[in-house]
């Protein structure tokens, strides 16, 4: 099992190129599946959830080349509408193909997410949402049967603006005869961004990055080349390094206007950042201040995502900051880790007080799942001394090379197997 091995409080200085967005490549490769095409896709990321979703592809039947960042999918000999449970259980996200199936095949099968059982529980929304444009739904031996007779457009409400209902309502209506709506859709920039692709193969959808989105259904879908949109996510996490070494780093590739509630709490916590269309400069602050309470919301407020990379920065400024976990009820488990590392943290709940600044020491340390391994990162680039991550994979879901990128930048950090 990999680890990483960071030596802490070396400044960090230099640019970055930030990755193409995992949560808008994801979508966009289901997608693909539409088309009678070929699609080329640029700017993928070399990630782990990327390669599970081309084994789901070709699972699918369709043939997938990689060339440095660019995929090209072909879907010409796709012939199943089935996700084995192998593929389900190691990226819960393969629910993001169950539109798309069901608008190729009119029928789809794919294994529980996780394995849990139908009923009130995080894939409601997208099977409720399903039902109304026509699809049956029925449950036996850990497997979901989807199938549809006649899929009708529908108005949808969501009653929560799931990111991946949302998408899996565009892809499943895209080519369904008249108008979808769906009223109190995710808002967030991954969604604009499968609009785009999908607007280019020939869908004619509007209002991604509104809460109302309108798709008119059409009866073909073609080939076309796409670039994903810059990873946000992981350009605030490499904004949070620079910030807790004092350095100064410059992110090309990335795109400012999609970060404005993570600028803010950098701006808001000492740092100064500029900003044009493709770049963002980090300059350090003169000395780190805590900002009070941030609460995960739904885009375009503060993400979910970025809450434990954050709460590392946090432990660093001076003051009380109070993180509020809106989204997702079990993303605190980096806590007890940063706690080991000499931060100050109390939890109650969904709330977690952190009172900075601590002397952060490096320690053997384990990563639980994604983010809150790079919250690991983040806090050992603070931290006296070595910090040993345990876990990688769940890091490398999410950053692409996470150890090459911080290297070039001064940082001492090495992966270890
Ligand atoms: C996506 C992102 C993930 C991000 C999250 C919130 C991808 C691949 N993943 O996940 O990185 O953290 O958005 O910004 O894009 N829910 C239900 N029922 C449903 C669906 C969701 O109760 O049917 C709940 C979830 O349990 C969660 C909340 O809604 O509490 C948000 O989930 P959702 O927006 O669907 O997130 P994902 O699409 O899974």
């Amino acid at each position: 099992m990999s680890k990483l091995v960071i030596d802490g409080k070396h400044k960090m200085e230099g640019e970055i190129y930030v990755q193409g967005s995992k949560n808008a490549v994801l979508p966009i490769l289901a997608a693909a599946i539409l088309s009678d095409g070929k699609n080329v896709i640029y700017n993928c990321p070399k990630l782990r959830d990327v390669d599970m979703t081309i084994e789901v592809l070709k699972n699918l039947g369709c043939r997938v080349k990689r060339e440095k960042n660019s995929l090209e999918v072909d879907s010409y000999g796709i012939h199943s509408y089935t996700i084995p449970e192998e593929l389900m259980r190691q990226m819960r996200s393969s629910i993001i193909f169950l539109g798309a199936i069901i608008s190729k095949f009119g029928k789809a099968e794919i294994s529980m997410p996780g394995g849990c059982e139908i009923g009130n529980r995080p894939i409601d929304l997208h099977l409720k949402s399903l039902r109304q444009l026509g699809v049956e739904i029925t449950e036996s031996h850990g497997f979901i049967h989807c199938h549809a007779e006649n899929l009708q457009p529908a108005y949808i409400h969501l009653d929560f603006p799931s990111v991946g209902a949302t998408e899996n309502i565009m892809l499943a209506a895209c080519m369904i005869d008249g108008r979808t709506t769906i009223q109190n859709a995710a808002r967030e920039p991954e969604i604009a961004d499968l609009q785009r692709f999908l607007n280019r193969m020939g869908a004619k959808i509007s209002g991604a990055g509104g809460d109302t989105i309108v798709i008119d259904g059409v009866h073909k879908l073609y080939g076309v080349e796409h670039t994903i949109i810059p990873d946000r996510i992981v350009a605030a996490t490499y904004l949070a390094c620079a910030a807790v070494t004092g350095g100064t780093v410059v992110l090309k590739n990335a795109d400012s206007s999609h970060m404005g509630a993570m600028m803010n709490v950098l701006k808001e916590v000492g740092c100064k950042v500029h900003a044009d269309k493709s770049k963002i400069i980090l300059l350090p602050a003169k000395k780190l201040t805590a900002v009070g309470t941030l609460k995960t919301m739904p885009y375009p407020g503060f993400p979910t995502d970025i809450q434990s990379p954050f709460m590392a920065l946090m432990t660093q400024c001076d003051g009380t900051s109070i993180f509020v976990e809106n989204i997702f009820e079990n993303r605190f488990q980096h806590i007890e880790e940063l706690v080991r590392m000499g931060a100050d943290i109390k939890v109650d709940g969904r709330v977690a007080v952190v009172i900075g600044k601590s002397e952060l020491t490096g320690a053997k340390v384990v990563a639980r799942e994604l983010r809150g391994g790079a919250s690991l990162v983040v806090a050992a680039l603070a931290a006296e001394g070595i910090t040993e991550i345990e876990n990688v994979k769940y890091i490398d879901r999410g950053y692409e090379s996470i150890e090459r990128v911080l290297s070039l930048c001064g940082i001492d950090i090495k992966r270890k197997e």
